[in-house]
């Protein structure tokens, strides 16, 4: 009796057989407002509420199978949260030991949920510079170059990142729209998402067009604009998981149409509004993808089937954009 449920076809053999094929949703209100129409992928329907569940499952899965990754070995990763409660899962369902750094913009409750999952959480300041030895991307690799048996996954700059959604949402989202997108647009962090997927639609349709949405405070959008690095470019802001202080090798420039940077402000009321409008709770980077859109609204098409990625589920913001007093505190009402 138990076998034949195991291989049940709607049973899962675990948690991590829920990862992928995310709803994508039409957003009546959102559409009739900018001009087009506007779609948007679900990724907080993963079961660790972010599009992340994919690559920390495809970057692990790498490690695995190319033997860098042995039973009762440790995964450490530098993480904005939603990376780290993914590999927190796997490695609860894998038997691994899991050392998370964050930084000090993390919120309480993503916190929380990454020390329910039994992993181990190092919280570094983000103000520093990338090559500061207080920034997170040095505290993980020292905490790697101490810990035995250990891997640092460095979705920045791990392939399997953006293989994850060159195989996995790149082909939803082209299946979903019965080949009917005609623009893609993104959140850039590592670049993982952007890239893969857009790779997987450009292959399917050279004409799809890319558009990376990026944060005032950021590296990335002059970068692609001009291939310059220029540090000027970078102060602090409240957005988590858009733009960047380094050039993940992730960001795959050259399959991004255009890039465009949006304001803290913008991207949380976008946030709650959706959530007011069409009962649709999602993260402060999908906040911020609407924003861009409606930047755009002017220069798109009228025919127009946009895919908007929505990286992360809202339940994970309840003490900062959802909540009014944070938004009055930070000036964003
Ligand atoms: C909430 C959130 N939105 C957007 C992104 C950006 O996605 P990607 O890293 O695939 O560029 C991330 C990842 O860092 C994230 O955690």
């Amino acid at each position: 009796m138990k076998t034949t449920l195991l291989t049940h076809p709607k049973v899962k053999a675990s948690i991590l057989d829920c990862i992928g094929n995310t709803p994508l949703v039409y957003l009546e209100r959102f559409s009739i407002s900018v001009g087009f129409k506007v779609f948007a992928k679900l990724e907080g329907a993963n079961p660790g509420q972010s599009a992340k569940d994919r690559i920390a499952l495809s970057m692990v899965d790498a490690m695995e199978a190319d033997g860098r990754l042995h039973p009762g070995g440790t995964v450490i990763e530098t993480t904005s949260g939603n990376t780290g409660f993914a590999l927190a899962m796997i490695c609860a369902v894998r038997g691994y030991r899991c050392i998370l750094v964050t930084n000090d913009k993390i919120s309480k409750a993503k916190l929380d949920a990454l020390k329910a999952l039994g992993a181990a959480v190092e919280i570094c300041p983000s103000k520093v510079p990338a090559e500061d030895p207080r920034s997170y991307y040095e505290v993980a690799k020292s905490i790697h170059a101490k810990t035995p048996n250990s891997v640092y996954i460095n979705q920045y700059f791990h392939p399997g990142n953006p293989d994850a959604h060159y195989h996995t949402t790149g082909p939803e989202i082209w299946e979903q729209t019965g080949g009917q997108v005609t623009h893609y647009v993104a959140p850039v962090g590592t670049g993982g998402t952007i890239s893969g997927t857009s790779r997987y639609l450009k292959e399917q349709n050279p004409n799809v067009e890319t558009i990376g949405i990026d944060a005032y405070g950021s590296v990335l959008t002059k970068y692609h604009e001009t291939g310059e690095f220029d540090e000027n470019e970078i102060y602090p802001y409240l957005l988590e998981g858009v733009g960047k202080n380094i050039i993940p090798s992730n960001v795959h420039f050259d399959l991004i149409d255009q890039m465009t940077k949006v304001g803290d402000r913008e991207s949380a009321l976008e946030a709650r509004d959706l959530a007011k409008t069409e009962g649709i709770l999602v993260g402060f980077s999908s906040g911020a993808v609407l924003a861009g859109i409606r930047l755009m609204a002017q220069e798109l098409p009228k025919e127009s089937v946009v895919v908007a990625i929505m990286s992360d589920h809202g339940c994970k913001y309840f003490e900062k954009i959802f909540n009014d007093e944070w938004m009055e505190e930070k000036g964003l009402l």
